[in-house]
């Protein structure tokens, strides 16, 4: 063996045997116009005593307040430079010189993904790049002399074509042999993780008639699920989507590659329309998964039995900016203004919260009618775009408020507004309409038409 390989094998050696810890870090996403800034935020993630953060992005601002600490960061290559990068080395260079080498070794970047949930886009081009372009980058960052960061990229559980049982884990066929074969091949080899997001909410919330909720937020003591081709025994929902990913691996011929939890966490709130989102199950959820992960010797799950599992909580901060519906911008452990939507925090050595948390009011399907209407301080300027917008996607959703309607009067736009918000999301909600209209809309149990003229309403 040369010198040189005697090198870069105690390099390897070396890297490799870096200690990683179970304790989960924190996402520190930025979809919000109220959020405190990259110092602030430093120091409140420092006061949920995380030791590691997650950015949506490689923001300047962010990795220079991070700069001396020992919190290790995990940065990401933005979905929109994906495509380019696999065509371009000089590319890639350039995105590792400008955004890693200003900051890098004295901000402790460690991880580099490539996407973010790529593999869920309907976009074909972009998802062939994937993994091309996650190779530039270990090439750039190796020809760059960055020896310390591991590149990976994240994938949503929808990336599973059969996840239950977990024994039939299983990647969708559109992927597996051209994506996910040739991305776990690069994982192995580069000794790095499957970055996987992984919410028990979302899938309790598609079946809370067959789903025990108890047994999501890890509150059961009587609920069990036994794998009936591999006979482990199941304790709670997140090690069953957590081991549907390791029986997938295990298909493609990787059955040893590490896991790393890029997102998990439970909204503290959200919208008529979605249950389960409240302080108590998003408290219970994330102070058990917190336990759990962080607990020494490691717990592992039910496949991969005391192997230590690294996170990150999904999110830093509710985001008041975030689209979709109203849950995904109460993730948040914090509120915008840095104060906790609840007692927690993330070294794992709480065992006990003194608070007593509100009564959860949101368990079962919520049955009477909803209305979507203009949201309390809603820009006015874009309020007319907005109407117009519900107005104009068919069905005449818009007729009862036009003069001589029956919801004419009171001639006012924001009445209007609400009426043509109501009407446009009961008419599209079973084709993907939201209520939401870029944040001026909101949703709410109380009859806007006061009895004056009736405002179409969604039921469940
Ligand atoms: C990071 O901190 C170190 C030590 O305090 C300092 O020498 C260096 O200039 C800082 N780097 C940046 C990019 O701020
Ligand atoms: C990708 O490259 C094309 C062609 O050079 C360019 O037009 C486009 O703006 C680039 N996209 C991004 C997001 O930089
Ligand atoms: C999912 O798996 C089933 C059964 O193996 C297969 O028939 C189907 O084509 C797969 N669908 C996708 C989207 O991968
Ligand atoms: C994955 O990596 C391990 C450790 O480096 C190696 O022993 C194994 O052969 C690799 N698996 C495959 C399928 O390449
Ligand atoms: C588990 O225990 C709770 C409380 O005692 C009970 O309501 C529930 O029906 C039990 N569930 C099962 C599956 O046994
Ligand atoms: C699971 O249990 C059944 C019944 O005890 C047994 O026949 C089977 O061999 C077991 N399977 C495995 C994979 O252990
Ligand atoms: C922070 O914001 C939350 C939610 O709006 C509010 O309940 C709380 O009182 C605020 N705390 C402080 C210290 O302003
Ligand atoms: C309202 O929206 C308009 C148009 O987008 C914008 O120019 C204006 O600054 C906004 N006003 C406030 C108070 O945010
Ligand atoms: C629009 O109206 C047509 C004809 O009445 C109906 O078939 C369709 O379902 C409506 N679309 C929506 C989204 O309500």
């Amino acid at each position: 063996m040369s010198v040189l390989h005697l090198l870069t094998l105690s390099l390897l050696i070396s890297v490799s045997g870096a200690k990683f810890s179970g304790r989960p870090g924190v996402n520190y996403g930025q979809l919000g116009n109220n959020l405190p800034s990259p110092s602030d935020s430093v120091s409140l993630i420092k006061s949920l005593n995380a030791k590691s953060v997650k950015l949506y992005d490689a923001n300047p601002s962010i990795l220079a307040a991070l700069n001396a600490t020992d919190i290790v960061v995990s940065v990401m290559v933005p979905n929109e430079l994906i495509v380019n990068i696999t065509k371009s080395k000089t590319l890639s260079d350039d995105w590792i010189k400008s955004n890693v080498l200003p900051f890098y070794p004295s901000t402790k970047i460690r991880y580099l993904l490539v996407g973010n949930e790529i593999l869920s886009s309907p976009d074909s081009e972009l998802k062939s790049a994937l993994v091309p372009a996650m190779r530039k980058i270990q090439r750039s960052l190796k020809t760059l002399g960055v020896k310390k960061v591991k590149v990976g990229t994240t994938l949503a559980v929808d990336v599973l074509n059969s996840s239950y049982p977990p024994s039939s884990g299983e990647f969708r066929s559109d992927i597996s042999g051209s994506v996910m074969k040739p991305m776990l091949q690069f994982l192995n080899r580069t000794k790095s993780f499957l970055f996987v997001d992984v919410y028990p909410f979302c899938a309790w919330a598609q079946d809370p008639a067959h789903i025990n909720l108890d047994y999501a937020i890890f509150e059961s003591t009587n609920v069990t699920v036994v794998d009936p081709v591999t006979n482990l025994t199941y304790h709670n929902l997140f090690d069953q989507m957590i081991d549907a990913f390791v029986f997938a691996m295990k298909r493609l011929g990787y059955p040893d590659l590490r896991i790393w939890v890029a997102e998990t966490g439970w909204p503290n709130n959200g919208d008529y329309d979605q249950i389960g989102a409240n302080i108590y199950n998003a408290a219970t959820y994330n102070r058990n998964v917190v336990k759990k992960l962080a607990a020494e010797p490691p717990v592992g799950s039910p496949a991969r039995p005391g192997k230590v599992l690294p996170s990150f909580i999904f999110a830093l901060y509710n985001e008041n900016q975030k689209t979709g519906p109203g849950t995904e911008r109460h993730f948040g452990l914090l509120h915008p203004n840095g104060s906790q939507v609840y007692e927690i925090e993330l070294s794992g050595k709480t065992t006990e919260y003194k608070e007593s948390l509100p009564a959860p009011e949101n368990n079962e399907v919520y049955k009477g009618k909803i209305w979507c209407v203009v949201a309390k301080g809603a820009n006015w300027t874009q309020l007319g775009d907005a109407l117009s917008y519900a107005c104009s996607q068919g069905n005449n959703t818009c007729d009862p408020i036009k003069p001589g309607g029956s919801c004419h009067k009171p001639d006012l736009m924001v009445f209007h507004a609400s009426y043509a918000f109501s009407s446009y999301w009961a008419s599209f909600r079973k084709v993907g309409g939201t209520c939401y209209f870029n944040g001026l809309a909101t949703q709410t149990i109380k009859d806007p038409g006061y009895g004056r003229c009736e405002f179409p309403s969604v039921t469940l």
